[in-house]
């Protein structure tokens, strides 16, 4: 049986860069923590692929979206090191830089095993109301989900906890579908990680409208946590007022470098983007640990 420095170094040697960043902690609190998590890197640099994998101290296999089609086999192959069962693959929304690489593995598994899907289910009425580009693979993606052999859990309500090998994931939001406004994003399933040395939360795209909603609502205080992932790639999600309100010390950002830098080709700032923004907003805030999917792979 691989030990975990083993399978961390045969990791790194087939994905290419990796990066071993400090603990925000320090060591000895990180070594308490029942499980590693990666932020995978980006493989479609004109995309945005949100990818996170988690693997307890007992083996267990967690997955967090899993990034656009193309990156499939990517994370086929990291699913295979891991040994080609996932216990659990929690889904934010049915945006194609989230579910696409599941939805190919959902037609042609080709070996790996999931045990069971977690999503927040767009009614009918909703997805054919809201963002017709978004529909078709809506639509296909939920045929797959009724094909598939996993336990497909649909989360109607916030508050939802499961708990693999002493990790929680607590869902603290679920869709809204009275958000038509930017309404994809604001349906994504929130989700708290967390055991009792650390904790991460994960906002998907969530715009401002689902950011208020869970700040005024009983969830507000799991939204407090170590590691935060920006919301929406770190641009155009979640409000000021929300990063300055919630707790955190390191910002997990999904987000390519052209997207990092808001630079559509003409320079650095020159685009539409709001990262640049984000970026000063959280600065200001005193946070200055960054883990970006243009650097590479994270094990965090
Ligand atoms: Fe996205």
């Amino acid at each position: 049986m691989m030990n975990r420095r083993d399978f961390l170094r045969r990791s790194a040697v087939a994905s290419g860069a990796v990066v071993f960043p400090k603990a925000v902690f320090g060591e000895t609190q990180s070594r308490k923590s029942q499980f590693t998590m990666w932020q995978l890197p980006l493989h479609q640099n004109n995309s945005q692929g949100n990818s996170y994998v988690f693997r307890t101290k007992q083996g267990k296999i967690i997955v967090m979206d899993g990034g656009v089609a193309p990156e499939a086999g990517y994370l086929r192959g990291f699913l295979g090191s891991l040994g080609n069962e996932v216990e659990a693959w929690f889904l934010s929304h049915p945006h194609s830089d989230h579910i696409g690489a599941l939805n190919e593995i959902l037609k042609n598994p080709d070996g790996i095993r999931i045990k069971s899907i977690f999503h927040s289910e767009f009614s009918a009425e909703f997805y054919n109301k809201v963002e017709e580009g978004s529909r078709a693979l809506t639509v296909e993606f939920y045929e797959n989900l009724k094909k598939t052999p996993a336990r497909v859990i649909d989360v109607k309500e916030p508050g939802h906890t499961i708990e693999i090998d002493r990790v929680r994931f607590k869902i603290l939001s679920v869709k809204n579908e009275e958000f038509t406004n930017n309404a994809y994003n604001n349906s994504s399933m929130v989700i708290r990680v967390s055991d009792t040395a650390r904790s991460a939360v994960f906002l998907g795209d969530a715009g401002i409208e689902e950011g208020e909603k869970i700040l005024a609502s009983a969830y507000r205080k799991d939204l407090d946590c170590d590691y935060l992932q920006m919301a929406h790639h770190g641009q155009n999600g979640v409000n000021r007022k929300f990063y300055e309100t919630v707790k955190f010390k390191a910002c997990l950002w999904s987000t390519p470098r052209w997207l990092w830098d808001n630079n559509p080709g003409t320079g650095y700032n020159t685009g539409i983007w709001k990262t640049v923004e984000t970026r000063q907003w959280v600065k200001e805030l005193g946070i200055d640990k960054h883990y970006v999917t243009a650097d590479g792979l994270y094990c965090i």
